[in-house]
């Protein structure tokens, strides 16, 4: 096992009606900004439970983060956050509220610079200043209300960029899987694919003798496709809610990343085809993720191996036939949830989409996966694999 420091000082309150708990956890004298999506919060009543909570305090409101967050939108909120001197920021929505959140919180204390930097420059972890923020979670897929990654996207100049640091971690995120009951189904599908494919970037590289953060993640994979069913397609089923609510968020609180190798190639080249084509993160994931292991299957042999024994229940003893199932089982899972594995079914052109992320990496020089050697040339022959 590699050596590892670990930290998340998240706190995390789970469970039915806990956004009253809100008027005790964001500081009485703050003066709060209050960010949300396109509107979802104010048809399904957690926009009320929040104003509720919050009515002896000073609040003011930013709404319509996209998905995807811009950052032309989320500078307006910037500008508003120095204007009036906010000094605490609510996130209520899924990650790309959450991720505007962070970029906000860090953007408006940084005035030494173009804020553009703090992704594309790696300023961020030079950052100490940054406006503390809490989280009300209504979509249970990124991870991002107990982490300290952002991801924000600049359609201007087709870029989507990525950062961390440990000033944006949530003060705290209130999880009530009851929000979850509006969600449409295809949201749900987005989410428990977005939470699988992060389990996976962590544990389908190669071994190191990590036992307990494999049993870990296998058993986050397991629980996941075991909810998954009731999950989507029975809306107010609580403990199905629960339960995917949970996982999606234990799949990336850095907990089972910890002193193994990680890869997250499938999110770097996922990244660039939401940018290009804007296919949902989850889509621009499953579209990615069969074919890159397809590809990488001499260099994760042994993890995918013990995947399929050990998740999918596939023992045969011929190793390239039990990868091979595995790799099908997974592809299957992914569309018993309605979930599309080519470029193809969304009418993408996979010469062109390679043609133009391969660009991309040979551009930036970028070398990604466990072992840094899918470079542009891979990036292209994965993506002319799914069609
Ligand atoms: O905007 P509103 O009206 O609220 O509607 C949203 C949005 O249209 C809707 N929604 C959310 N909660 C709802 C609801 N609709 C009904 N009922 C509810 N309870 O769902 C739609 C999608 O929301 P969004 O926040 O965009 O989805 P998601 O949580 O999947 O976030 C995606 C973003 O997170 C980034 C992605 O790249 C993408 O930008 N990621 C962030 C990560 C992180 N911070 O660690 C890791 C991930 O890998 C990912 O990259
Ligand atoms: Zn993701």
């Amino acid at each position: 096992m590699d050596n590892f420091q670990f930290y998340n000082p998240t706190r995390i309150i789970f469970g039915k009606g806990t956004i009253a708990k809100l008027s005790k956890r964001v500081p009485r004298n703050a003066r709060v900004l209050l960010l949300y999506g396109g509107g979802s919060i104010k048809q399904n009543g957690v926009y009320d439970q929040v104003m509720t909570a919050l009515k002896n305090h000073h609040v003011r409101e930013f709404g319509g983060i996209e998905s995807n967050p811009d950052y032309s939108t989320l500078m307006k909120a910037v500008q508003l956050v120095r204007k009036k001197e906010i000094d605490f920021l609510l996130a209520v929505g899924g990650g790309s509220v959450i991720d505007g959140a962070k970029f906000i919180s860090l953007a408006a204390r940084y005035t030494e610079g173009d804020p553009w930097d703090i992704l594309a420059k790696g300023v961020a972890k030079k950052l100490k200043k940054a406006i503390p923020l809490g989280v009300v979670l209504t979509l249970p897929a990124t991870g991002s209300e107990m982490n300290h990654n952002s991801v924000i996207s600049r359609r201007e100049t087709g870029e989507k960029l990525s950062f961390g640091s440990d000033k944006v971690f949530p003060k705290f995120s209130i999880l009530d899987p009851e929000t979850t009951y509006s969600l449409p189904e295809k949201q749900v599908r987005n989410g428990l694919v977005d939470a699988f494919v992060h389990v996976l970037e962590q544990y389908l590289t190669y071994p190191v003798g990590a036992v307990v953060q494999d049993r870990q993640a296998e058993a986050l994979l397991m629980g996941l496709m075991e909810m998954a069913p009731k999950a989507m397609r029975q809306p107010a089923d609580y403990d199905a809610r629960a339960n995917y609510m949970w996982a999606c968020t234990n799949a990336l609180n850095h907990l089972i990343g910890m002193g193994v190798p990680q890869d997250w190639s499938t999110h770097s080249i996922g990244h660039e085809l939401t940018a290009l084509y804007g296919l949902d993160h989850a889509e621009s994931l499953a579209v990615v993720l069969p074919w890159l292991l397809w590809h990488q299957r001499r260099q994760k042999k042994a993890k995918l191996l013990q995947m399929g024994y050990r998740v999918f229940e596939i023992k045969c003893q011929k190793y390239d036939e039990r990868i091979n199932r595995t790799l099908e089982a997974l592809s299957a899972f992914f569309h018993s949830l309605g979930m599309p594995t080519t470029l193809t079914a969304y009418g993408i052109d996979p010469e062109e989409a390679a043609e133009k992320v391969a660009q991309r990496f040979e551009q930036q020089g970028w070398g990604k996966g466990e072992n840094h050697d899918i470079q542009a040339a891979d990036v292209a022959a994965i993506l002319r694999l799914s069609r």
